[in-house]
This record gives structure tokens, C-alpha cells and sequence, in this order.
């Protein structure tokens, strides 16, 4: 709206008013009060929160929301204060409001007022406080608000407003808050920010500010409070901040901010909260850092800094949260973390930090969860970690770790995550990791781990993941694991685990995968694996099992990776596989398996890979696996009996990788559409194998 056409309207809905006055015969209403009247002609007020506002009272000063000056002074009471907040309003507002000009307080807060705030707010150049927060206001902000010269508390969050933050702020010279987050304001934050020198409170989080962050600042010695999350400041955090000694909160985390943390920070020596996560920070960890001696969060995730963790950082006696976590950190763990005591949260995860754990960390009584994970962290885990009392999340995956759990993990703290994950720890499961009945995730995959699980976490009732895999762990499969309600994985692959699979596997209802390949398990599969409805992966490939392939299993139509290869199961392929819509990949390679491959395959339309090579299958290959178009990986059909042309349809497999057919009795022709060699990586059709041909319409021979 351009202000000609704003002031005809507004000189519009004046006359209206007058003429709506003169009507009804009332002489009494002062002048704001018709201002009053005026905007709520643009208000649309569905609860009647203004029904109180009379055209026949001589002032406007009893109506609600409404307050006038008590001063004698003057001759004429005047409208000091408008407060409309939380009244479901919504409409406009209009420029009268710029005709109250004794107005110190206007709170519009909470409605759903539309439209531009109106530049005439700039007239009211009494006003302490302005509120038109958690409105729906758009438009930009009005440069004429630089007049308010006396206003101290400025709130605009939670509105549509875009554009720049006006140079003209810098003239509001009274401005102690700013409040602005939530909106689209855009534009870089003007170096005239400097001249509110009574600032105290930025917080202009989520909105799409850019630019680099003025060195003025530092000019602004009261702030306490400077946020800016989430938007896209770039450049280096300027070292004037350094100056800002009263600041408590430094909040810009999800920006664009390069360069290295400026040692000056360290003067920030009220800092509570530093939140510099989510920026392109580089360079060292500042010693200075140490300074700020009532630091309680420090959080500079996902940065590039890099360098080592200065001992300092033992200094910050009153830190509760430390996360320095995906970064290029190097060199040790510094013991001196071992001085703080409130530390409740160390997060030092994906660097690249070597040497021992140091023991000095099992000296913090409030530790609650540690992640050191993904780095290269060598030595043993600390054994006085066992006593830890508060520890509930220990998670040390991805290190060299080596040596023995100690061995009373869990006796003494409420153990809640464990994951030691890639190391190369040895000896026994610790018996009394869930002696607290509160662990969920057990994870020791992929270490050098012996001996049974122990009979404490097989009956463990809180267990979501228990995932054991790569270890040379001995055993069989305790039926107490069918008792976890909760239990949703169960890995215990590449283990030396042996006897059957029980059939209380059945009960394990919310189990959804199932990884117990390369073992020693025996037997025949439990019909009993049909009642697991909900899983999803189904792993028992190289293990010792046979007999045919229960019926039951396809009624676990949620699967997507169904790998029975490498046993001895005998018998045909049911049609029933047609019921595993959601099959992904579909492995019997490598077992006793006969008769037709069912032409129900073809139904399979998620299928990646179909390995079904190393049976005794004999007939054709089913036309309808050419209607396998999601195949990509591999069809392997390969050392079978099969026999009879290989069908044309196959030609359409347009995205597959590799195919063998090669060690059967095929002996038909096979066209080929140029993409569909283009795609195969490998093709082997025939024993030996014949040359590609990179022409259109390429016949291949397989033979066996
Ligand atoms: C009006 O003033 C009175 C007395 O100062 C105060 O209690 C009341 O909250 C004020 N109302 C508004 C709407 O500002
Ligand atoms: C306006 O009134 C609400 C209560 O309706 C109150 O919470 C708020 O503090 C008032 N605003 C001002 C600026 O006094
Ligand atoms: C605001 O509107 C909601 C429904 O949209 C209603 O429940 C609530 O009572 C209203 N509040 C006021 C203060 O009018
Ligand atoms: C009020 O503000 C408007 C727009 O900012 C301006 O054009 C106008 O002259 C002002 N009126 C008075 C009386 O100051
Ligand atoms: C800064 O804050 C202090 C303490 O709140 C106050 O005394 C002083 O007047 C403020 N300075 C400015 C320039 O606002
Ligand atoms: C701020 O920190 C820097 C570097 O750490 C230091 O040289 C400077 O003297 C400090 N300035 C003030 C005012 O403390
Ligand atoms: C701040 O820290 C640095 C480095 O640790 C130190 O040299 C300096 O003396 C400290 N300054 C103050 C004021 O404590
Ligand atoms: C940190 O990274 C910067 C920028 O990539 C590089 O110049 C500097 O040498 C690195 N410092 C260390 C200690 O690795
Ligand atoms: C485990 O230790 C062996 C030597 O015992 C070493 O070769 C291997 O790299 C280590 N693996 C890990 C993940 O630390
Ligand atoms: C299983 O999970 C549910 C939901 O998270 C939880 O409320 C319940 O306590 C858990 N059961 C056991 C035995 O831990
Ligand atoms: C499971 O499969 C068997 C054999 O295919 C069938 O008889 C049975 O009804 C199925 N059970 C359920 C619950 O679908
Ligand atoms: C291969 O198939 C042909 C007929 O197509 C048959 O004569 C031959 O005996 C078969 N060879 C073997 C090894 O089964």
C-alpha cells in the first residue's frame, strides 16, 4: 500500500465514522476516541471483546483494553495505553493508530491481525513498549519505527514479516529488547546496531538473515542475549564480541559462519550458553575458552574444527553439557574433563582423537551420557566406568578399543544405551549390563568377544536391540529371548552359536530382524516363524539347517530380505512366495532346493536381487521373471538343472547389474535390447562364458 492511497482510506473510514456519530446523535467523543473507533471499523472482532467500545461515552478511557494518563497535568485525559492481546482479533490496522501519540504501551500481541504494520506507529513517538508479536502481520518493517526513540521493548516474533531489518533501528536509542524471531526478515543486520548502546536482548532466530555479523556489535555492552539461530549468516564471528562481558547467550547455531572462534571469546566471562552448532566454523578450539568460568553448555557440533582439545576446557567448573562432536578434532581426550564435576553430557563423537579413554573421567559423579565414538581411540575401557552411577548412555563404537569390559558394568548405574560396537574387545559379555532393568540397546558387534551371552541379558525385559554379530560367541539360542516384548532385533551372525532355533521364536512379536547367519545352527526351521508379523529381515544364511521350507514363513508378509542360502533345506519352491510382496531380496542359493522355479516370482515387483543359484531346480525359467523391473543387483540362476529357452522377457530387465545363468542346460537365444547389456556389470550365461557384443539386437548363447 503507498501512503497516498493508505491516508484516503483512512480519511475514508473517518468520515464514515463521523457520519455513523452524527447519525446517532451523540456529540460527546473526544478525538481518539474516534481514532479508536476507526481502527476497530478494520478489526473483525468474532468474540466481542470490544463490544464495549461506545461511540455515545465522551472518552474512550473504560474501554476495555483501553487506559488514559491519571496526570492532572493535563487538561484532557489521554490514551496512554492500548492492550487488545490475546482477543482472537484479526483484520488490519489501520494508520489512526499513529494519531495516538500519547501512547507509551501498545500491545496487539496474540490475535491475528494481517496485513503491513502500519509506518504511522512511527508518530507515537511515546511508546516504551511496542508488542504486535504472534500475529500474521506480512510486509516489511517499517523504517519510520526508527522514531521511537523511547522504546525499549520492540517484540515482532511469529509474524510473515520479510525484508531488511531498517538501517533506521539504530536510531531507536532506548531499544533494550528486540524480539523478532519466527519471521522472514532477510537483509544482513545493520552496522547501526552498534548505537543501542542500552541493548540487552537480540533474538531474531529462524528467519533468513544474511550477511556477516557486524563488528559493531561489540559496541552493544549490555547485550546479554544474542540469537540468531537459523539463518544464513556467513563469515567469521567477528572478536569485538569479545567486549560484550555481560553477555549470558550466545546463540547462532544453524548459520553459514566461517573462519576460527576469535580467542576473544574468552572474555565473554558470563557466557551460560554458547550454541555455535551447525555453522562452517574452522580452526582450533580457543584455550581462552577456560575463561569463561560459568560456562554450563558449550555446544560447537557439527563444525570443521579441528586441532586439539585445549586442557582448558577442565577450567569451566560449572559446564553441564560439553558436545564438540563431528568435527576434525585430533590428539587425546584431555584428562583435565575430569574436573567438572556437574559434567552431565560429553559428546566428543566423529573426530579423529587417539590415544587411551582417560581414567580421570570416571572421577565425573554426573556423567550421564558419553559418546565417544568414531574416532581412534585405543587402550582399554576405563574400569572405573563400571562405577559410574549416573551413566545411562555409553556408546564408544568405531574406536581400537581392546581388553575386557569391566566386568560390573551395570551393576551400579542405570545402563540405558551400550554400544561398543567396531573395536576390539575381548573376553565375556558383563552378566549385569541390564542388572537396572532399564537397557535398551546392547551393541557389541563386530569384536572379539567369547564365551555364552549371559543368561541376565537373554532375560533382559527392556531390550529393543540386542545385536551381538562378528563376535566368536558360543551357545545356543536361549528361548528366554522369545520373552522380550519389546525386542525388535536379534543379531547374532558370524558367532559360533549352534543347536536349533527354538520354536518359542514365535513369540517374539515384535521382533523385526533377524540375523543369525553363519553359525552352527541345526535342525529343521520352526513352523512357528510365521507368527513373527512384523519382520523384516530374515538372515540364517550358512548355517546347518534343512528339511523343507516351512509354509508358515510366507505368512510373514512384511519381509524384505529373506536369505536361507548356504543350508540344506530340500524340497520345492512354494508358490506361497507370491505372498511376500514387500521382497526386496530373495536368497535360497546354495541348498538342496528342486522341481519349477513358480512362475509367482514374477509378482515380486520390489525385488533387487534373486539368488536362487545352487539347487536342483529343473524346467524353464518362468517367462515372468522378465516382469522383475525393479531387479538391479544380481538374478542368479546359476549351477541348477534348468532347461529350455531363456525367455525373451528377460531382455527387459533394463536395470540389472548381473546375471548368471551359466552351469544349467539352457540352450536358447537371447535378445537383448542395447541398455539391457549397457547395464549388466557382469553377465555370465554360459560356462564358459561368450564375449559381450556391443551391438543392437546382441544374441547370447548360454549353454551348460
Ligand atoms: C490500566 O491501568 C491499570 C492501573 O494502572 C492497570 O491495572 C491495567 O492493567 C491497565 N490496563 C491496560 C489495558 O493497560
Ligand atoms: C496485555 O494484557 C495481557 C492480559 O490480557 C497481559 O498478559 C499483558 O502483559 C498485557 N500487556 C502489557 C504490555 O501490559
Ligand atoms: C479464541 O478462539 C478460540 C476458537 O478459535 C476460542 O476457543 C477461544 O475461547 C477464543 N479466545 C478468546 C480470548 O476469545
Ligand atoms: C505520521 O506518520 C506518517 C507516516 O510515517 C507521516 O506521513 C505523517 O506526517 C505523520 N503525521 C504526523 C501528524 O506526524
Ligand atoms: C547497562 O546495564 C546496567 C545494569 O543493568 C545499567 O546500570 C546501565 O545503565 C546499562 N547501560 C546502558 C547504556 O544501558
Ligand atoms: C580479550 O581477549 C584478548 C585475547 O584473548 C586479549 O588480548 C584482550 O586483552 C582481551 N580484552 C579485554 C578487554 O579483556
Ligand atoms: C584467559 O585464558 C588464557 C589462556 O588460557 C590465559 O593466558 C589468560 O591469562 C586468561 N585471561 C584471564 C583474564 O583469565
Ligand atoms: C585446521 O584446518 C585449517 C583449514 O583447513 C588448516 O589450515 C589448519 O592447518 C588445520 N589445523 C590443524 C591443527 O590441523
Ligand atoms: C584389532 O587388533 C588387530 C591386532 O590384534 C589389528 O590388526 C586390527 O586392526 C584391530 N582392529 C581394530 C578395529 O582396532
Ligand atoms: C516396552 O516399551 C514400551 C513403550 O516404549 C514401554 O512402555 C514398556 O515399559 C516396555 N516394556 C518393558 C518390559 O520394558
Ligand atoms: C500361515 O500359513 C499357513 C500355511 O501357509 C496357513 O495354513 C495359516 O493359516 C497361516 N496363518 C495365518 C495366521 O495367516
Ligand atoms: C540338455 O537338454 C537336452 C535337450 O534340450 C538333452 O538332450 C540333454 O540330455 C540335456 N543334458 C543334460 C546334461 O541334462
Amino acid at each position: 500500500m503507498d501512503p497516498g492511497t493508505a491516508s484516503t482510506s483512512w480519511g475514508l473510514q473517518l468520515g464514515v465514522v463521523l457520519v455513523f456519530l452524527l447519525a446517532s446523535g451523540c456529540q460527546g467523543l473526544n478525538h481518539e476516541g474516534w481514532l479508536l473507533l476507526a481502527l476497530k471499523s478494520q478489526m473483525i472482532d468474532t468474540y466481542h471483546h470490544l463490544d464495549n467500545w461506545n461511540p455515545k461515552d465522551p472518552s474512550p478511557c473504560a474501554w476495555s483494553g483501553v487506559n488514559c494518563s491519571s496526570s492532572s497535568s493535563s487538561s484532557r485525559l489521554a490514551v496512554v495505553s492500548l492492550n487488545v492481546s490475546n482477543m482472537n482479533l484479526s483484520g488490519t490496522v489501520g494508520p489512526g493508530i499513529g494519531g495516538l501519540t500519547e501512547l507509551t504501551s501498545l500491545d496487539l500481541s496474540f490475535n491475528e491481525f494481517s496485513g503491513a504494520i502500519p509506518p504511522e506507529i512511527g508518530n507515537c513517538s511515546k511508546l516504551l513498549l511496542l508488542n504486535l508479536n504472534n500475529n500474521n502481520f506480512d510486509g516489511t518493517i517499517p523504517p519510520e519505527l526508527g522514531k521511537l526513540a523511547m522504546l525499549t521493548g520492540c517484540n515482532l516474533c511469529n509474524n510473515r514479516l520479510h525484508g531488511p531489518i531498517p538501517d533506521e533501528i539504530g536510531n531507536m536509542s532506548s531499544l533494550q529488547d528486540l524480539v523478532g524471531y519466527s519471521n522472514n526478515l532477510s537483509g544482513s543486520i545493520p552496522h547501526s546496531v552498534g548505537k543501542l548502546k542500552h541493548l540487552k536482548t537480540i533474538r531474531l532466530g529462524q528467519n533468513l538473515i544474511s550477511g556477516s555479523i557486524p563488528a559493531e556489535i561489540g559496541e552493544c555492552l549490555n547485550l546479554t542475549v544474542f540469537g540468531l539461530a537459523q539463518n544464513k549468516l556467513e563469515g567469521p564471528l567477528p572478536k569485538e564480541i569479545g567486549r560484550l562481558g555481560l553477555m549470558t547467550d550466545l546463540i547462532l547455531w544453524g548459520n553459514q559462519l566461517s573462519g576460527p572462534l576469535p580467542p576473544e571469546i574468552g572474555n565473554c566471562t558470563n557466557l551460560r550458553t554458547i550454541a555455535l552448532y551447525d555453522n562452517d566454523l574452522v580452526g582450533p578450539i580457543p584455550a581462552t575458552i577456560g575463561n569463561i568460568t560459568y560456562l554450563e553448555k558449550l555446544y560447537l557440533y557439527r563444525n570443521s574444527i579441528n586441532g586439539t582439545i585445549p586442557s582448558e576446557i577442565g577450567k569451566l567448573s560449572f559446564a553441564e553439557e560439553v558436545d564438540f562432536s563431528e568435527n576434525f578434532l585430533t590428539g587425546g581426550i584431555p584428562k583435565e574433563l575430569g574436573n567438572i564435576p556437574g559434567l552431565y553430557l560429553l559428546y566428543l563423537f566423529q573426530n579423529q582423537l587417539t590415544g587411551f579413554i582417560p581414567s580421570e573421567l570416571c572421577g565425573l559423579r554426573n556423567l550421564s551420557k558419553l559418546d565417544l565414538s568414531i574416532n581412534s581411540l585405543t587402550g582399554p575401557i576405563p574400569a572405573g566406568f563400571q562405577y559410574m552411577t549416573k551413566l545411562i548412555q555409553l556408546q564408544l563404537f568405531n574406536n581400537m578399543l581392546s581388553g575386557d569390559i569391566p566386568p560390573r558394568f551395570g551393576i551400579y548405574s542405570r545402563l540405558w544405551v551400550v554400544d561398543f560396537s567396531n573395536n576390539n574387545i575381548t573376553g565375556q559379555i558383563p552378566r549385569d549390563l541390564c542388572r537396572q532393568s532399564n537397557l535398551i540397546l546392547l551393541n557389541l558387534g563386530s569384536n572379539k568377544l567369547t564365551g555364552n551371552i549371559p543368561h541376565r541379558i537373554t532375560s533382559c525385559k527392556s531390550l529393543v536391540q540386542l545385536r551381538l554379530s562378528d563376535n566368536s560367541l558360543t551357545g545356543s539360542f536361549s528361548t528366554d529371548l522369545c520373552n522380550l516384548v519389546n525386542l525388535t532385533t536379534i543379531e547374532l551372525a558370524r558367532n559360533k552359536f549352534n543347536g536349533p532355533i527354538p520354536p518359542q521364536i514365535g513369540n517374539c512379536n515384535a521382533l523385526q530382524r533377524l540375523n543369525l547367519a553363519n553359525n552352527y545352527f541345526t535342525s529343521e526351521l520352526p513352523r512357528e516363524i510365521g507368527k513373527l508379523s512384523k519382520l523384516v529381515v530374515f538372515n540364517i544364511s550358512s548355517n546347518r539347517l534343512g528339511g523343507s521350507i516351512p509354509l508358515e514363513i510366507f505368512n510373514c508378509t512384511t519381509l524384505q530380505r529373506l536369505d536361507l542360502s548356504q543350508n540344506s533345506f530340500e524340497g520345492s519352491l512354494p508358490n506361497e512366495v507370491g505372498r511376500l510382496p514387500q521382497l526386496e531380496l530373495l536368497s535360497f542359493a546354495d541348498n538342496r532346493l528342486s522341481g519349477q522355479m513358480p512362475p509367482i516370482l514374477g509378482k515380486l515387483s520390489h525385488l533387487t536381487a534373486l539368488q536362487i543359484g545352487g539347487n536342483q531346480f529343473s524346467g524353464g525359467i518362468p517367462k515372468e521373471l522378465g516382469l522383475l523391473s525393479s531387479l538391479q543387483i544380481a538374478m542368479n540362476l546359476s549351477y541348477n538343472n534348468l532347461s529350455g529357452n531363456i525367455p525373451s522377457e528377460l531382455g527387459s530387465l533394463a536395470l540389472l547389474e548381473s546375471l548368471f545363468l551359466n552351469n544349467n542346460n539352457l540352450t536358447a537365444l537371447l535378445e537383448t535390447e542395447d541398455s539391457v547389456v549397457d547395464n549388466l556389470a557382469s553377465v555370465d550365461l554360459s560356462h564358459p562364458p561368450l564375449p559381450r557384443h556391443p551391438t543392437r539386437s546382441v544374441a547370447l548363447w548360454a549353454r551348460s
